[in-house]
C-alpha cells in the first residue's frame, strides 16, 4: 500500500486506475484504526477494484471544548492495519493540504435540520465540519462508492442526504457496527476510558438492547422506555445526553412504523460515547 500526503499524488495514482477502467471505493477515517474501520475496507473490496482510505483528523468538526488536540494520532500503526486488509492507497494530508486557503472564509457545505438534531444539538457545527470535509474528500478521490459505519448513524444519514441533494455520482454504503465481546461499539475514543469505566461502558449496548427487545415485543411507549433507560444509565454512573427512539430518517416514529433506530450519547467521566441499534420488525 502506498501512502500519499498531497492531493497531486492522490490524483496521479487514481487517474492511472481510472485509465485502466477500474472501479474505486473510498473509506474516509480520522485514523487510530480498529476492526470497525477495517470492515469498511473489506466492504470496499467487495464493491470495487481498488480501495482508497484517508486518515485526517479534521479540525472543522471538533467544537472548541472537544478533543481535537488529544485525538489519538497513530499513523504508522494505521498504515500497518490498512496493509493487513490490502488497502490500495492511503491519503494522509496535513491541515494545510486540505484547507490551502485557510479556514476563516472557507466555502462550507451545510445541511439544515438533520445536522442540528440529536448529535447536532449537542455538537453545534459538528456536521457542517463533516459534510464540508467529506465533500472535499469526495472531490479529491472521486470514488464510485464510499463506505461509512452505522456506528455513526446520523453521520451516515447526513452524508446520504448531502450526496442526494448535491447530485454527487457516488453510491453510499452503510457498514454494520463492529463491537467488542461485551457489546461496546468499537471506537477510537474507548481508549480514553479507565479500567472501571471500560467495564461500565458495556451498559450502553445492554440498555439499547433492552429497548430494542421492548419494541420487538410491541411496546410503543417510547418516552417511558427511554426514561427507564436514562435512569439505568445515570445509576451506572453515566451522564446521558440523549436516548431516543426515532424512525430510520431520524424523525419521531409514526404509528405504523416498521423500523426504528434507538440512539444514545452519554458521557462516562470525561469520555463522550455514542451508539445506536437499528430495529427492523
Ligand atoms: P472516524 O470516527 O475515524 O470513523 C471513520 C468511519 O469508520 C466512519 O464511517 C465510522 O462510522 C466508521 N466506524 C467507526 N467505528 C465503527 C465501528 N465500531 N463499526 C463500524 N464502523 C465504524 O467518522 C469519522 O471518522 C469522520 O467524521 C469522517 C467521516 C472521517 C470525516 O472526518
Amino acid at each position: 500500500m502506498k501512502t500519499v500526503h498531497t492531493v497531486a499524488e492522490l490524483r496521479a495514482r487514481i487517474s492511472e486506475w481510472r485509465r485502466a477502467g477500474q472501479r474505486i471505493a473510498f473509506a474516509p477515517t480520522m485514523g487510530n484504526l480498529h476492526a470497525g474501520h477495517l470492515k469498511l475496507i473489506a466492504g470496499g473490496h467487495k464493491l470495487a477494484d481498488r480501495v482508497v482510505s484517508s486518515v485526517f483528523v479534521n479540525p472543522l468538526q471538533f467544537g472548541p471544548t472537544e478533543d481535537f488536540g488529544r485525538y489519538p494520532r497513530t499513523l504508522p500503526d494505521d498504515q500497518q492495519r490498512l496493509e493487513s486488509v490490502d488497502c490500495d492507497l492511503l491519503f494522509a494530508p496535513t491541515v494545510e493540504e486540505m484547507y490551502p486557503n485557510g479556514r476563516e472564509h472557507l466555502c462550507k457545505v451545510t445541511l439544515p435540520h438533520y445536522s442540528t438534531i440529536l448529535e447536532g444539538h449537542f455538537r453545534p457545527g459538528h456536521f457542517d465540519g463533516v459534510t464540508t470535509v467529506v465533500n472535499i474528500l469526495f472531490n479529491q478521490v472521486q470514488p464510485d462508492v464510499a463506505l461509512f459505519g452505522e456506528k455513526d448513524y446520523q453521520q451516515l444519514l447526513v452524508i446520504r442526504r448531502m450526496v442526494s441533494d448535491l447530485h454527487l455520482p457516488i453510491e453510499i454504503v452503510g457498514v454494520p457496527t463492529e463491537r467488542e465481546a461485551d457489546g461496546l461499539a468499537m471506537s477510537s475514543r474507548n481508549q480514553y476510558l479507565g479500567p472501571e469505566e471500560r467495564k461500565t461502558a458495556a451498559q450502553i449496548h445492554a440498555t439499547l438492547g433492552e429497548i430494542a427487545d421492548a419494541l420487538r415485543a410491541g411496546r410503543r411507549d417510547f418516552a417511558e422506555l427511554c426514561g427507564r433507560g436514562l435512569q439505568r444509565l445515570a445509576a451506572a454512573g453515566f451522564q446521558p445526553q440523549y436516548l431516543e427512539v426515532r424512525n430510520p430518517l431520524l424523525d419521531p416514529p409514526g404509528a405504523q412504523e416498521t423500523s426504528f433506530v434507538v440512539l444514545l450519547a452519554a458521557f462516562l467521566g470525561k469520555t463522550r460515547l455514542i451508539d445506536n441499534l437499528i430495529v427492523k420488525l
